[in-house]
This record gives structure tokens, sequence and C-alpha cells, in this order.
């Protein structure tokens, strides 16, 4: 089966640096390109991060853009008690400057674009942050909503949130953008954290990592070890949710989620649930489906995929 081709929109990120990683590894996608945007950290911090996971995943010749630097609407709040001061705190990630992809020299937005209208196939749109460059996408080239494939999002939940009490970090960083997309009438996946906040990376994957017996799964060790004490700290989590490498587990093995067809709106005004998503999942509005949001997560095969790829990179890079 030919590979399928994706674009990565991240904000790195631990969870962006293993979603990076499995997209790398696992042969059922054709990365095409990484774009970033601002999130987790500053978005110089997230770019870096992304050329730093990619050079230590050996993997080259993938093309790297820099998109948007803050919200479409209201000012930029990084998760730095989550990620760091780096966005990637943890492991001494100092990659030589020579091995790190170069950063393209046009927009986020222009490379979705080009790579989107230069691929044969439909490309599928992965975005593992806030949605920012994704809703710029969709409204400053309309003409790209016909080659995509689908959007598939981490974001969200349709419980509780974690950023505010009911609102998904990418989301309540970015509402309007978010509200763009799901108004799109594209193909959209939701992957929430009802479903994400199964994927723990426990002491045994931990440990699983460390004795791949490679730089690439020690750096991962490394920085579970981290993401641990952070969501220990700031939530009580025995350990930490990998919430993005889900997303792109559903992109190359579907049946890895469960998802229903149900209508998702965002919530823009609410005084205590500003970017909320509210997932009508009993179809008690008369409103249209418009995503297909995750309801269920194999938990065993998404590390099974999740480690195959880890370890396959780390043996080829050493
Ligand atoms: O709420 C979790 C999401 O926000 C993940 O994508 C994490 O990396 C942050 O971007
Ligand atoms: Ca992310």
């Amino acid at each position: 089966m030919e590979a399928l081709p994706v674009i990565v929109d991240c904000d790195p990120g631990h969870d962006d640096a293993l979603a990076l990683l499995l997209a790398a590894g696992d042969p059922r996608l054709r990365l095409l390109g990484v774009t970033t945007v601002a999130g987790n950290q500053t978005l110089d911090k997230t770019t870096r991060n992304a050329r730093r996971m990619l050079a230590l995943a050996g993997v080259a010749g993938i093309p790297v853009a820099a998109g948007c630097d803050r919200p479409l609407v209201g000012d930029l709040i990084v998760a730095g008690d989550i990620h760091g001061e780096s966005g990637l705190d943890g492991p001494d990630l100092d990659v030589p400057l020579a091995g790190m992809p170069r950063v393209a020299d046009v927009h986020a937005v222009e490379l979705m674009r080009d790579l989107v209208a230069g691929s044969p196939d439909p490309v599928t749109l992965i975005a593992l942050g806030p949605l920012t460059n994704v809703a710029l996408l969709l409204r400053t080239h309309p003409d790209v909503s016909s080659r995509l494939r689908r959007i598939v999002f981490m974001g969200g939940s349709t419980e509780r949130g974690n950023t505010t009490p009911y609102g998904e970090f990418n989301i309540v960083t970015d509402p309007e953008a978010a509200d763009v997309v799901l108004r799109s009438g594209l193909p959209i996946t939701m992957i929430g954290l009802n479903v994400t906040h199964q994927a723990l990376a426990t002491p045994g994957i931990i440990a699983e990592f460390q004795g791949m017996g490679t730089r690439l799964g020690a750096v991962c060790a490394e920085l579970m070890t981290f993401f641990a004490g952070a969501y220990r700290r700031n939530f009580g989590f025995p350990d930490p949710p990998v919430h993005d490498p889900v997303a792109i587990a559903a992109v190359l093995d579907p049946p890895i989620v469960r998802t229903a067809a149900v209508p998702v709106a965002v919530e823009l005004t609410g005084t205590h649930t500003r970017g909320a998503t509210v997932v009508d999942l009993h179809r008690r509005t008369a409103t249209a489906p418009n995503a297909d949001v995750a309801v269920a997560l194999d938990v065993d095969a998404f590390w099974r995929l999740l480690m195959t790829a880890v370890r396959k990179l780390g043996a080829a890079a050493g």
C-alpha cells in the first residue's frame, strides 16, 4: 500500500517530539514537511525543537517552515510549566547545528500550500498544536481545501480540559483558529484528551526507551522523565499522557481509535468556558456532525506502533 502523504504542524513540546518520530519512523506515512507554530513555547523554540528532533532521528531532506508566533486573537501564553523553558527540557539536545534541517525561508502556510499543491495525492494535515497555521492556510489559500484528504488534530476533549476547567491547551490557545477549522466543512478527526489521557508513558515505557541502547531511545527516556515530573507536579498524574503521537497513530492505523461522527462547536465567548470544545456526543442538538471525534483508543497497539518507530529510527541513527 502506498505511503500516505502527510504534513505535521506542531509546537514541540515533549509529546510533539514523540509524534514527529512516529510520523518519520512508520513506513505507512510519507512525511512531506514539518511546520511549526507557537504554543507550548515561543515560535523560535518550537521551531528549533522540531529541527533538533528531526536531526536526532537522522531524518534528512524534510522541509521545515516556521508559522505563526501568536494566536489569531489575543496573546500567546506558553506552557513552560509543562515543557520547560526550552520547550524540550530534560535531555541535553545540543545537536550540532550542521545536522539540523534548515528553516525554509517561507512562512509555514506557504510551505503547506506548496506541498499540498505539489502532491499527486490528497494530503492529510496533522495538527499537534494551536490551529493558527491551519486556519490561516484555509483562509489564505481556499483552493487548497480540495487537495486535503483530511485534517486530524490533537485538541479539545469530550470531557474536561487541562488548561482551563473545560479548555484543552491547543484550543484554548487559539479558539478562533479552531472555530475556523471546525466550520471548514473538511473531513476532520478530533483526538481529544478523553483518549490521549489513556496513552501514559509509564516507568515500563521509559525503561523500554532506555533499553533500546540508542541515543534516540535515551533522549526519549529523558524527555518522558521530565514530562512525568511536570505532570505529577501540575496534575497529580502518576505518568504523563503523550497526546500528540495518538493523532499520528490515528492516521497511520485508523482502527487504533474508535470515532463518532458528531457535532463539535468551539466556545468563543464563555466567561469561564472560552476555548471549550462542545461535543454533542448524544446528538441532543439538531446540528449536523462536523467531525469524527475519537472516543476510544487501543492503548497497547498505540505503544507498539510508537516503540517500533523509535527503535527503528534509533538503530539507523546510531
Ligand atoms: O493539551 C495537550 C496539547 O497541547 C498537546 O498537543 C501538547 O503538546 C500541547 O500542544
Ligand atoms: Ca503539541
